[in-house]
């Protein structure tokens, strides 16, 4: 639920397209991205599958950007990919796919984002799926 207050990420030149960070909103693991086309997306750093915390599934000395297929996640566990709006987007071959995946609904939590002054905010209530 929007509470209306805003938070201050990070300044927005920190994100340069195809980079993603890793962050923290209020208690929760995030993870903010930007599309090649300079989009910034904010959404959970636990993959909405088995709860894994996404950058943990990179191999050593693999830069966060790996997480980034073009302007989708990608989850290294299981490779799953989710769009800025939480929807999943893609599941390999022979996975089950969730009923809330096969009708579109957003699964993975996200924020609604906003880029003014030179910063990324979002309102820390403002999320939305699971
Ligand atoms: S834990 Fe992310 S795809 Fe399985």
């Amino acid at each position: 639920m929007a509470t209306g207050r805003t938070h201050r990420l990070i300044p927005s030149a920190r994100l340069a397209p195809g980079e993603v960070l890793e962050l923290t909103i209020g208690a929760e693991a995030a993870l903010a991205f930007r599309t090649p086309d300079g989009r910034c997306l904010v959404t959970a750093a636990h993959c909405p599958h088995m709860g894994n915390y996404m950058p943990n599934g990179l191999a050593p000395g693999e830069p966060l950007s790996r997480l980034l297929l073009h302007d989708q996640l990608l989850c290294p566990y299981h490779g799953w990919r989710f769009d800025g709006d939480g929807r999943c987007t893609g599941i390999p071959p022979g996975q089950r796919v969730p009923q809330k995946v096969q009708r579109g609904e957003p699964v993975l939590r996200h924020w609604q984002v906003r880029e003014a002054d030179g910063w990324i905010t979002v309102d820390p209530g403002d999320t939305a799926a699971e």
